[in-house]
């Protein structure tokens, strides 16, 4: 423990590393320890460091916020202390980031990540996880700032690129500028780049600007860094052992009382859905950036194993058959909700975000020239029938008719799933 201990720490090192040794096997020992020198010390940043840990250690033997809430507190107090070595400084606020971070307090988080900048300028990782937090509170122009001026100072940053690369794609749908900053990003292969969220995104730009070989390619080497399930299959939320093939047939599943249901009924249900389609401002529009050319609307019935209750209300018969199937409608990694698309639509190819659920589709009114690929097999609908795919494949949608085409979606849980894993998955 020689370089956390700074000079006024000196005279009292044994009895600190004497503390220090006992916090992760008697770590009520050693916070009593720490407690007591800082009776004398009060300002001696290895005794509030080591009661931060401590507390830390506590709060999480006891799964308790108001220690952890405290461990924090303490974190924070040796970051405003005047004589903190480097290394201390840098591994209290760094921890104290991740214990932020784990309880949500993004804001919070992000002042410690000043902190840490003002005092090691130099150091490109603190800016770069600047950027992660601000990321993940959707902060995107200051993101995007932070990167600028990493990246004028130090253009060959893998991780800064990358992220750079990320914002230009799914903020900007500045294709060509993010493939060029994911690709430079991705070659440096720096720890932190090796992401399968970027491998998706650079294979999505590629193929959206007809370069689908190189697409593929930047795919297959996300499969050998295992980011990928398979080249087609690219969910980044999987459970690992489940069976994975594009299309199922029916009787491949234990849903056989849905089907029946979907179909025996597809004549209401298509009236339930034609109703609500018939009032303007129900059907929302696809949000997700998916679309190519067209117009494609969807009315949500359960998310996430919710209920839309007002939704229900006006399709009332399709939503008390999902609510007759438990897989339906507790699937938490997906939804229940009517598609509709116009005549010209076409949908690039895109993968959902996780293996956990079979998509169902009842076709309700399906004219001629409308087309579902799923990998390397191209289908269409037909009306009162069901098609079942796993849509962790990819998968590309054309509407080339003259009508619209009206399909009812029903996510279900992958029937390999165990009870468990149905309970305790979080939800998508
Ligand atoms: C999809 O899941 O992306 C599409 O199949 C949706 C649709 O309406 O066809
Ligand atoms: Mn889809």
């Amino acid at each position: 423990y020689e370089n956390i201990t700074s000079k006024d720490d000196y005279p009292i090192k044994e009895k600190l590393d004497e503390a220090q040794k006992n916090i992760q096997n008697n770590t009520a020992y050693a916070l009593k320890l720490f407690d007591a020198l800082l009776q004398n010390y009060s300002s001696s940043p290895r005794s509030l460091y080591g009661k931060a840990q401590a507390l830390d250690v506590l709060a999480e033997q006891k799964r308790s916020n108001e220690l952890l809430q405290k461990a924090i507190e303490a974190y924070l107090k040796v970051l405003d202390l005047d004589q903190v070595p480097d290394i201390l400084f840098e591994a209290a606020a760094e921890r104290c980031i991740n214990r932020m971070r784990f309880i949500g307090n993004y804001n919070r988080a992000i002042e410690v990540h000043y902190k840490l900048i003002a005092r090691f300028p130099q150091k490109t990782h603190h800016r770069n996880q600047l950027v992660v937090s601000l990321l993940t509170i959707n902060r995107v122009s200051k993101a995007r700032e932070i990167l600028q001026e990493t990246l004028s100072k130090n253009p060959n940053d893998g991780f800064a690129l990358v992220h750079y690369g990320f914002i230009l794609k799914t903020v900007d749908n500045n294709l060509n500028e993010s493939i060029s900053y994911l690709e430079r990003g991705l070659s440096t292969k720096e720890p932190g780049v090796v992401d399968g969220r970027f491998y998706f995104h650079l294979g999505d730009a590629l193929s959206r600007v007809g370069r689908t070989l190189d697409a593929m390619k930047v795919y297959e080497e996300g499969v050998r860094n295992k980011l990928f399930l398979s080249k087609y299959q690219r969910s980044l939320y999987n459970v690992a052992r489940l069976k994975g093939q594009p299309w199922w047939k029916k009787e491949e599943t234990p849903y056989a009382a849905l089907f029946q249901a979907l179909e025996a009924n597809w004549k209401q249900i298509r009236a339930e859905g034609v109703s609500v389609l018939s009032k303007d401002g129900h059907f929302q529009a696809e949000s997700e950036n998916l679309k190519d050319t067209g117009d494609w609307k969807q009315f949500e019935l359960f998310a996430r194993g919710h209920k839309n209750a007002n939704n229900c209300r006006k399709c009332p018969l399709t939503c008390k058959i999902i609510e007759s199937v438990p897989d339906a409608k507790g699937c938490r990694r997906g939804q229940t909700k009517f598609s509709v698309m116009h005549p010209g639509t076409h949908v690039w190819p895109h993968c959902g975000p996780t293996n956990c659920r079979l998509r169902v589709h009842l076709g309700l009114q399906v004219p001629a020239n409308t087309f579902i690929r799923v990998a390397e097999k191209t289908r269409s609908w037909k009306e009162g029938e069901v098609l079942i795919f796993d849509d962790s494949f990819e998968h590309e949608v054309w509407h080339n008719g003259t009508s619209l085409r009206l399909v009812l979606i029903v996510d279900v849980w992958h029937p390999d799933l165990t009870p468990g894993e149905k309970r305790t998955l979080s939800p998508i």
